[in-house]
C-alpha cells in the first residue's frame, strides 16, 4: 500500500475513534460554570498563589483610597463599635479566647469572618464570642446576659424554635432512659420513625447516620454500586457537606478525580447528563436556587458588593422537573440533599415545594430533634446493600452511633409533633408571609438610600449590597451590636425559625435597618463615583501582585 495512503487511513481511524471523546471533553468543558467555583482544580492552584498580606492601622480605614475626612469617621465609628464590645461582651469574648488557642475549629471560624487583610485588626478589636448560656423563643442569650435576635438558626437546625428542641430532647429522653445508650439493638421507637420518614420522603426504605455528611456519602456510594459508574455530578457552588468527593475545590487538599461540577439551571449541563456513560449520580441542594453557581456566601470572600442572589421559584422547578426527565432516561440516580430544605421549605421538603420527587433524599439537622443526625431514604433497589446473586459484593456501611437510642427518640418527639395541627399551621402562607416580610423591609431600606437589600428563599436570607464597596462585611458587627446574632458566615445567610412572630420580626427588621443607618453614617459605604465591583478587584489583584514582589 502507498505508505502516504496508510498513514492517511491511520489517521482517519485515529481521527475516528478520538472525534467522540473528544466532543465529550468539549461538551463537559461547556457545561462548567465560568467562575472558579466552576473550575475546582485552577481554583485549588490559584488558592495557593494568593499571598497574605494585611493592612496597617492607616490603611485599613483606606483601603478603598478614603479621603482623610472619611477615614476619620470610619475610625469613630469601628471605636464606639470597639468600646461596645469591651463593655457589652467582655466574658463572652474573654472565654472564647482564653480557649482559641486550643480549639482549632475557633481559630478556622475567627480567621475566616471578613476578608483576610483586615482579620487581624478586626479579631483584636472585634473579637467573636464563641459562647452563650441560654435561649428562649427566638433569642439567644449569651454569657454577660444580653439577649439577641437569633438569625444564625443553628446552621439550620431551628426550623421550630429552640423551646421545641428542647422539649423532644427531653421527652426524648425519658422516653428511652431505661434502654440508655446501648448500641446494635434498636429501641421501638425507630419502627415509627422509619414509617414516618417513608411518608414524608414518598421513598420505600431509610438508614440513618450521624450527620448530613455521612447521609450524602451514603447516598452516592449506593449510586456507585447499583450503577456500576463512578462519577458524581454536584453543581457549581453547591454544599453537600465535608467529604472529599462533594468538595472537589478550595478547601479540600487532594483533588475529587471522579466529580463532576457541572453548571446549574443550564442545558449544557442537561447536555452532559444525556450522553455520558460514567454518571452514577447527580446530587442537588434545593437550597442553591437561591444563589444558583454561587458558593454558599460567607463575609470574609466579600471583598466587593459582587454577591448576588435572585429565587425564581418557577425557574428551578422547570430546572429540577428537566434533571428528573433526563435522569430517568438515562438511569442516574437523581439524589436530591435535603439536609438543609428538608422540613423547611415545607413539611415534605424540596420534594413537595418544587414537586419532583427524587430517588434518594438525605435529610439531617432538624431532623434529630436537636441532636445530631443524618438519614437517607431512597428507591428499594438502590438502597440494598449486598447482591443476591453475589454474596461477596457489599456495598458496606455501618458507624458506631448510627440509630442511638437518644437520637432516634429525639427524632421520634420531633417527628410526632410534626403531625400536629399546631406545627402543620406553621407553614401555612409560609412563602407569603417570607416574602412579604423581604419586600418590606427592602423597601424600608431604599426609602432611606441604604445600599443593602435582602434576597430569600422563604426562611432562608441573604445580605446583597447595592453599591460597590469594600467594606460590606462591617456590616455584621452593626447588626451584632443591634443585638441581632448571625453565624460565622456574617451577612450571607440569615436563617429564621418559623416561630418568628410579626412583632419578632419587626423588632429585627427596625434593628437591621437602625444598622445598616450607623454603617452608612459611619463613612463605610462612601465610594467614588466611578467605583465599580470590577475596578475594586482589579485593585485587590494589583495589592496582591505587589505583595508577592
Ligand atoms: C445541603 C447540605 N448537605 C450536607 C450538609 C452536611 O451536614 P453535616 O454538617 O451534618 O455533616 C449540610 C450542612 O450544612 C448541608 O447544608
Amino acid at each position: 500500500m502507498d505508505p502516504t495512503l496508510a498513514l492517511y487511513s491511520i489517521g482517519a481511524v485515529v481521527a475516528a475513534t478520538s472525534l467522540p471523546r473528544l466532543k465529550a471533553r468539549f461538551e463537559l468543558s461547556r457545561a462548567k460554570h465560568a467562575s472558579l467555583s466552576g473550575h475546582a482544580r485552577m481554583a485549588r492552584r490559584i488558592a495557593r498563589l494568593v499571598p497574605f498580606y494585611e493592612y496597617d492601622e492607616d490603611s485599613f480605614f483606606r483601603s478603598d483610597g478614603a479621603p482623610d475626612d472619611i477615614a476619620v469617621r470610619r475610625r469613630e465609628g469601628f471605636r464606639r463599635l470597639a468600646a461596645i464590645w469591651r463593655e457589652r461582651y467582655a466574658r463572652t469574648t474573654g472565654l472564647a479566647e482564653e480557649i482559641e488557642d486550643i480549639v482549632s475549629d475557633l481559630q478556622f471560624t475567627n480567621a475566616y469572618r471578613v476578608p483576610f487583610q483586615y482579620s487581624k485588626f478586626v479579631r483584636r478589636h472585634l473579637p467573636a464570642g464563641a459562647f452563650a448560656a441560654s435561649t428562649s423563643g427566638v433569642l439567644v442569650t449569651d454569657l454577660d446576659g444580653n439577649s439577641m435576635y437569633d438569625l444564625g438558626g443553628s446552621y439550620g437546625l431551628n426550623v421550630f424554635g429552640y423551646d421545641f428542641y428542647k422539649t423532644c430532647i427531653d421527652d426524648g429522653c425519658e422516653r428511652v432512659r431505661t434502654l440508655g445508650p446501648l448500641l446494635g439493638a434498636y429501641h421501638p421507637v425507630i419502627a415509627y420513625n422509619v414509617r414516618r420518614l417513608r411518608a414524608i420522603s414518598g421513598l420505600d426504605e431509610v438508614s440513618f447516620h450521624m450527620s448530613g455528611t455521612e447521609a450524602v456519602m451514603q447516598a452516592v456510594r449506593l449510586a456507585r454500586y447499583h450503577t456500576g459508574r463512578s462519577h458524581l455530578v454536584r453543581f457549581c457552588g453547591a454544599y453537600h457537606g465535608w467529604w472529599g468527593d462533594v468538595q472537589p475545590g478550595v478547601g479540600n487538599p487532594v483533588p475529587a478525580r471522579e466529580t463532576y461540577t457541572l453548571r446549574d439551571m443550564a442545558e449544557a449541563s442537561l447536555r452532559v447528563l444525556r450522553r455520558r456513560r460514567d454518571i452514577a449520580c447527580v446530587l442537588v441542594n434545593p437550597l442553591q436556587a437561591l444563589h444558583p453557581n454561587a458558593n454558599a456566601p460567607g463575609d470574609s470572600a466579600l471583598v466587593d458588593s459582587g454577591r448576588a442572589a435572585n429565587f425564581d421559584r418557577a425557574a428551578y422547578t422547570r430546572w429540577l422537573q428537566q434533571l428528573r426527565s433526563v435522569c430517568t432516561e438515562r438511569g442516574i440516580p437523581l439524589i436530591f440533599d435535603e439536609v438543609f430544605t428538608g422540613f423547611r421549605l415545607a413539611p415534605g421538603g424540596a420534594q413537595e415545594y418544587y414537586g419532583v420527587r427524587a430517588d434518594l433524599v438525605t435529610y439531617g439537622k432538624t431532623l434529630g430533634g436537636g441532636l445530631p443526625v443524618g438519614a437517607l431514604c431512597g428507591r428499594k433497589d438502590l438502597m440494598k446493600r449486598f447482591r443476591d446473586d453475589q454474596p461477596a459484593n457489599v456495598c458496606f456501611a455501618r458507624g458506631t452511633f448510627n440509630s442511638h437510642p437518644y437520637v432516634m427518640a429525639a427524632m421520634h418527639e420531633f417527628l410526632h409533633r410534626m403531625e400536629s395541627p399546631e406545627i402543620g399551621a406553621l407553614y401555612d402562607n409560609l412563602d407569603d408571609v417570607w416574602n412579604e416580610r423581604a419586600d418590606r423591609l427592602n423597601r424600608r431600606l431604599g426609602d432611606e438610600g441604604l445600599p443593602v437589600r435582602v434576597a430569600n428563599l422563604s426562611t432562608i436570607w441573604t445580605t446583597c449590597y447595592t453599591a460597590p464597596s469594600r467594606y460590606n462585611w462591617m456590616l455584621q458587627y452593626y447588626l451584632r451590636a443591634e443585638g441581632l446574632a448571625l453565624g460565622w458566615i456574617g451577612t450571607g445567610r440569615f436563617i429564621f425559625s418559623l416561630n418568628y412572630t410579626a412583632p419578632d420580626f419587626d423588632a429585627v427588621a427596625d434593628r437591621f435597618v437602625a444598622a445598616a443607618r450607623a454603617m452608612r453614617d459611619d463613612g463605610w459605604c462612601w465610594r467614588t463615583d466611578d467605583a465599580t465591583n470590577r475596578s475594586i478587584r482589579r485593585r485587590i489583584l494589583r495589592e496582591m501582585v505587589a505583595s508577592r514582589f
